[in-house]
């Protein structure tokens, strides 16, 4: 079979979205809209794909790679918009057409439908499904031999009549159509309708007029077909892509205990044997690799985790996580964030732009931004950077096998040496060698007989 060309319609407003957001732009599991029939076409071993954009350039810097795009010049139907594709598909094989809006397009449902219009020999073949509520969208109206008539619009009023409504087999808007067929209806579309628009599917009619084979495939997947008009639309098919990316993890050994309450975006990859509890979302590039143990309610963007890492009740943005590392509970893991291999971050611990090496713990309550530390040093409760002093940030520099005290902040720019010590309490303002003891706090002094001078014992009032 020749490769097909394929023309994604985006240019539409959108204006049922009630969103300053271009409608294809919107997020699905870490991808725009329009990201997903691209991809989906791509994988179904799609030649040139081009995607049709309005006037203003939407989609400028958000397309994959190679994708070309051309401009519908005013917002005219469907129709209008693979007209401005027209130029680019002359001598072309199959043209296969695809709506942004239309995301969970599969590459099986895809290759069914080219196979489907090459066994037919049509001169276009239009995917149909079956749906409990066809609110929307166009109905397929069937000759008495099967064959398809027409598709009646439904999107406003005028369009379909009473019979037609009641029909529940609907235009999912996907098409094949021969190309020199195509071209040659496109021209001769009218507006004569509801939205005075250029509606494709009158290509349809047109051709089966000419005595052209017009084909239907009936796809068997209805959620292949749905579209986004609306952001309720959008949560139905969030819904179905959350619950299949999900199951994509699970059959490659990813342990997901409660998928009702787990999101992970389509670009988050993990390995086998990891572990995802309840309550956990994992968004844009983030990585784990194998049998770590994820959640619950953690939330991880951006971030990545080597194997065998321990991450409960933690938010990470940006974060480099190696092997055998444990977060958490309670931990923010800001960008630029890297944590060496076993290193610890413990309960209410924050940390920012930071190296934190090997072995190194972090347990309780502290602050660490814009610091390098070395590695098997111990951080007692309470550290904090002082690394903001009103005007610029400073780094903290803490050496290999450091005993922190607890209590103790340290003011950047400031170096603990390799095996120093800190005292309970301090506030170190400078350097500290490596192997000595700083103490920077005020020393105790005790009042002797204090119960006799405020005259009685502690709880009596004096
Ligand atoms: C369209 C079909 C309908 C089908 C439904 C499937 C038409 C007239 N109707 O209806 O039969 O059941 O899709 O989801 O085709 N677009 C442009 N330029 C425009 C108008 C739209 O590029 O001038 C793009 C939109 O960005 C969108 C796609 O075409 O990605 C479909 O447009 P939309 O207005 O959503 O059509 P529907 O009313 O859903
Ligand atoms: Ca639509």
């Amino acid at each position: 079979m020749s490769v097909p060309t394929v023309v994604i319609l985006a240019a539409g407003r959108g204006t049922r979205m009630r969103s300053a957001t271009p409608k294809v732009l919107h997020d699905l599991c870490g991808l725009p809209l329009i990201a997903w029939p691209v991809a989906a076409a791509r994988a179904a071993g799609a030649g040139r794909v081009i995607v049709v954009d309005a006037p203003e350039r939407q989609l400028d810097g958000h397309l994959p790679e190679g994708v070309e795009t051309v401009v519908q010049p005013q917002s005219d139907g469907t129709g209008g918009a693979v007209r401005a594709a027209a130029h680019l598909l002359e001598g072309s094989g199959p043209v296969l057409v695809l709506s942004g809006d239309v995301p969970l397009v599969t590459t099986q449902t895809i290759g069914a439908l080219l196979d489907a219009h090459a066994s037919a020999g049509a001169k276009a073949t239009v995917a149909t499904a079956v749906l409990d509520d066809p609110a929307g969208y166009g109905r397929v109206v069937r000759a008495a031999d099967g064959s398809v008539e027409r598709i009646a619009e439904t999107k406003v009023p005028g369009d379909a009549d009473e019979t037609e409504l009641a029909i529940r087999e609907v235009n999912a808007g996907i098409y094949v159509f021969e190309a020199a067929a195509l071209l040659a209806a496109l021209p001769r579309l009218s507006a004569e309708n509801a939205q005075g628009e250029f509606y494709l599917p009158e290509v349809l009619t047109l051709l089966r007029a000419d005595g052209d084979h017009v084909a239907a495939h009936a796809m068997d997947d209805p959620g292949a077909v749905l579209g986004v008009n609306d952001l309720v639309q959008l949560a139905a098919v969030r819904e179905l892509a959350r619950t299949r990316i999900i199951a994509a993890h699970q059959r490659a050994g990813v342990d997901v205990l409660d998928p009702g309450s787990t999101f992970i975006d389509a670009t988050v990859e993990l390995g086998a044997d990891t572990v995802v509890e309840p309550f956990t979302v994992l968004r844009g590039a983030t990585r784990a690799g194998e049998r770590c143990r994820i959640g619950p309610s953690t939330t991880l963007t951006d971030t990545v985790l080597g194997d065998e890492v321990t991450i409960v009740h933690a938010f990470g943005v940006g974060a480099l996580v190696h092997s055998g590392v444990s977060v958490g509970p309670y931990a923010y893991l800001r960008p630029g964030t890297l944590l060496r291999e076993g290193a610890k971050v413990g309960t209410f611990v924050e940390v920012k732009n930071s190296d934190i090496g090997a072995g190194t713990k972090v347990p309780h309550l502290s602050y660490i931004g814009d610091a390098d530390v070395g590695a098997g040093t111990n951080l007692g409760a309470g550290t904090i950077t002082a690394n903001y002093d009103g005007f610029a940030k400073h780094r903290t520099t803490i050496g290999d096998g450091v005993r922190g005290g607890v209590d103790v902040s340290l003011v950047a720019p400031v170096t603990l040496g390799d095996r120093s010590w800190t005292a309970a309490g301090s506030i170190i303002t400078q350097d500290v060698p490596p192997g000595a003891l700083g103490i920077a706090r005020e020393r105790q002094s005790n009042i002797p007989d204090f119960e006799e001078r405020r005259g009685g014992p502690p709880g009596d009032a004096p």
